[in-house]
């Protein structure tokens, strides 16, 4: 099977076919993604909340991104895998930024890397893109800037920011990345942006009219504990599935009605005999 490309999902936009894309963190979720049919699934640094419990993504390692983009690789044949790059990895200089994301293809073995900001990132954007690795861009409320932005707060509403999003799209594409996120922005600021764009845009929290949907898949799935945002929609709601199986499962370890016969092995009585 063929892996989804970067060339298909500009192909989409022209051919104004919506795109899928959901995160994952590890190999059982990315291969029920895979099946699924879902277009790309980032190996998001949401990991950091959603998996390893901390506050907001700003202690994800570089290490961890590897560490889960492999796993998420393993369990894909058909989605493009695309590996977020986290906090600092692409802040301190351009060669630290091409190294890393170097790592996320090399190591991880995704086909693309996601970072965040705009017109900021467009030297690291160029030296990553002249390493022959495709970038995605995300802008809008971008958490990796929370302290700045002091707590996620939805972007673009002035005049003054709304222009600024519409001019860093419009330079990351001129840079060479062949998709843009957008997060927490206005639904018609983001149709704007995408109707000036040749290449897609990604909405979450940024309405319809994106060339894309993504969400992050515990919340979706209804199986993340910590706050929702108001833009998710919980296509399942599996946290109570899920609390109803582990609690039956404790009652029946401690009745003894688990396991039973059907999930045992047997030896022969002749063996067992000769034991003694
Ligand atoms: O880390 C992540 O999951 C993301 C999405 C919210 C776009 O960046």
């Amino acid at each position: 099977m063929t892996r989804i490309s970067t060339a298909t999902i500009r192909g989409k936009k022209i051919k104004n076919e919506k795109i899928t894309m959901l995160t994952s963190y590890d190999y059982s979720m990315a291969a029920m993604v895979d099946e699924a049919g879902i277009d790309m699934i980032l190996v998001g640094d949401s990991l950091g909340m959603v998996s390893l419990g901390y506050e907001n993504t700003l202690a994800v390692t570089m290490d961890d991104m590897v560490h889960h983009t492999r796993a998420v690789v393993r369990g894909t044949q058909h989605a493009m895998v695309v590996g977020d790059m986290p906090f600092l990895s692409y802040h301190v200089s351009v060669e630290e930024a091409v190294r890393n994301a170097g790592r996320l293809i090399q190591e991880g073995g995704a086909q693309a890397v996601k970072l965040e900001g705009g017109v900021e990132r467009i030297p690291v954007v160029k030296a990553i893109l002249a390493a022959e690795i495709p970038v995605v861009a995300h802008i809008g409320l971008t958490p990796q800037s929370v302290n700045q932005f002091g707590g996620f707060r939805v972007q673009g509403k002035d005049l003054e920011t709304a222009q600024k999003l519409i001019r860093d799209a419009k330079l990351l594409e001129e840079a060479g990345v062949f998709a843009i996120t957008l997060e927490g922005v206005p639904g018609a600021l983001a149709q704007k942006i995408t109707e000036s764009l040749s290449i897609p845009t990604i909405g979450i929290g940024a309405g319809k009219y994106c060339d894309g949907q993504v969400l992050v898949i515990n919340d979706m799935l209804g199986m993340f504990k910590g706050h929702i945002p108001k833009f998710v929609k919980k296509f399942a709601n599996l946290e109570p599935l899920i609390m109803e199986a582990l609690k039956a499962y404790k009652s029946e370890v401690e009745a003894g009605t688990f396991p039973g016969e059907e999930h045992g092995y047997t030896i022969s009585d002749d063996i067992l005999e000769k034991l003694y």
